[in-house]
C-alpha cells in the first residue's frame, strides 16, 4: 500500500490507494477465479500497471487493475469481495479509475467484461462491442466507453 497521501477517503472508513500488483492477488482468487492458485492469477502486465484498492479499515475490499493499450486503458482483474459488493464500493473504484485515465488525457477505457456484470458496466455508460466469447468457461464481451 501506498502512503495515507495517496488515499482518497470515501464513504467513513473507506479509502482508495495506488497498490502493488502483489495486493491484489487475494481478492482475485477469492472473487473470480477460487479454482486458480495465486500465483496463477498474476498477470505478465502487472508489473507494467496501475492498481488501486479499495479498503475499510485497513484492510482491501476491492480491485481493479489498468493498462495502457493502443486502444486506451484496459481494466482487468475488477473485483469486491462477496460481502461488500452491492454497497457503492465498485462503482466508487470504477469511478476512480475512470477519473485517473481521464487525467493522463486518455480517450477510452475498456474490459474484457463478463457477461454476469453488463448491467453494472451498462449503468456506468459502457457499451457492448462485439459478440460473446468465452475464456476459461467464462462468457464475456468487450465494453467500453468514451472518457
Ligand atoms: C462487478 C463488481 C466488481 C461491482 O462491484 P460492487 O462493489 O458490487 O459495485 P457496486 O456496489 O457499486 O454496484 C453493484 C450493484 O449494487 C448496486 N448498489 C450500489 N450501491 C448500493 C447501495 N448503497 N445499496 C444497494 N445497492 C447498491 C448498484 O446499483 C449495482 O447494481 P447493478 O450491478 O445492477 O448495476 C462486483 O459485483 C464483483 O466483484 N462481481 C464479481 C466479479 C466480477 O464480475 N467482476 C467484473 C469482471 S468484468
Amino acid at each position: 500500500m501506498t502512503s495515507a497521501s495517496d488515499s482518497h477517503l470515501l464513504m467513513a472508513g473507506t479509502t482508495i490507494s495506488h497498490i502493488a500488483p502483489a495486493d491484489t492477488l487475494d481478492i482475485r482468487q477469492i472473487v473470480l477465479w477460487p479454482s486458480m492458485r495465486r500465483e496463477e492469477l498474476m498477470l505478465k502486465e502487472d508489473a507494467d500497471g496501475m492498481h488501486f484498492g479499495a479498503s475499510s479499515d485497513g484492510a482491501l475490499v476491492a480491485v481493479i487493475s489498468l493498462f495502457e493499450t493502443p486502444n486506451g486503458i484496459r481494466f482487468r482483474k475488477f473485483a469486491t469481495l462477496p460481502e461488500w459488493q452491492g454497497k457503492g464500493v465498485g462503482t466508487q473504484l470504477l469511478t476512480h479509475a475512470i477519473e485517473w485515465s481521464r487525467k493522463k488525457g486518455e480517450r477510452r477505457i475498456w474490459c474484457d467484461a463478463r457477461v454476469s456484470a453488463l448491467p453494472f458496466y451498462a449503468r456506468h455508460g459502457f457499451a457492448a462491442e462485439g459478440g460473446v466469447f468465452e475464456k476459461s468457461g467464462v462468457a464475456y464481451t468487450v465494453m467500453s466507453r468514451e472518457l
